[in-house]
């Protein structure tokens, strides 16, 4: 696999939801999670662990209950929305493939978070900024060693549905009572391609020193 520019990292590295079977090294996986720890976090902090999950019986256990999830948020939930929007309708149709084969990710990484103190539980969602630079980190690095990721975050403690008949991820991994999961990121050999991804142009999102003064380039 030949290196790749950062450029070229930054700029076509979009969420990769279909993966081949082939399984991840572990030396990938290794290297995927130091890369994620050299993230930035507040006060340096580090609130993060990961659990690594290989194992094939755990890995569709989490898919049992992540499909178990997205089937009621997306597939029963947002897309009968009468009035979804075009866009959206595709981003949710794309994340139904994650729903329905999660399992076929050889691995997944379960982003996490340590909770400082058991007074900050309700103030957690604060606390996501110190991971997920992390997550990003490691797609990048999964990027570098030929293999593609995708943030999921629907059946994570802070999905807004719980599971009724599926176990939680959490009480899969044992995860003890201050840690939460953030994000689950399967990671893969792709089998789709790579490719600048859909974004409003950067110009409609940039103020110059005050927002009444929007982006002076033309917009293409
Ligand atoms: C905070 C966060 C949460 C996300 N949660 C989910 C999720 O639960 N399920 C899912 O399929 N994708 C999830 N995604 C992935 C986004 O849908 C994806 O990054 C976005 O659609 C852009 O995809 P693209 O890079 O292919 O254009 C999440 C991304 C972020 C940053």
């Amino acid at each position: 696999m030949p290196d790749i520019s950062l450029h070229e990292a930054l700029f076509t590295t979009r969420a990769m939801r279909h993966f081949k079977p082939d399984p991840v090294p572990r030396a990938d996986l290794e290297y995927i999670v130091e890369a994620g720890t050299m993230a930035p976090s507040a006060g340096n902090m580090q609130i993060w662990a990961f659990v690594v999950v290989t194992d094939p019986a755990l890995r569709k256990a989490i898919a049992d209950t992540h499909r178990e999830v997205g089937y009621q948020y997306i597939r029963d939930g947002v897309l009968k929305e009468p009035d979804l929007d075009e866009d959206r309708r595709r981003v949710y149709s794309k994340a139904m493939h994650n729903v329905e084969h999660l399992d076929e990710a050889p691995a997944l990484i379960v982003a996490c978070l340590t909770l400082p103190s058991p007074d900050d539980a309700d103030a957690a969602s604060g606390l996501f900024g110190s991971i997920f630079p992390a997550a990003q980190n490691m797609l990048l690095a999964a990027r570098s060693r030929g293999l593609g990721g995708v943030l999921l975050t629907l059946a994570t403690d802070y999905s807004p549905i719980k599971p009724a008949v599926h176990t939680p991820v959490r009480d899969l991994l044992e995860l003890p009572d201050d840690v939460r999961a953030v994000a689950l990121i399967p990671i893969g050999y792709p089998k789709g391609v790579w490719g600048r991804p859909w974004r409003k142009p950067w110009q409609e999102c940039t103020h110059w020193d005050r927002w009444s003064d929007a982006s002076t380039s033309d917009v293409p």
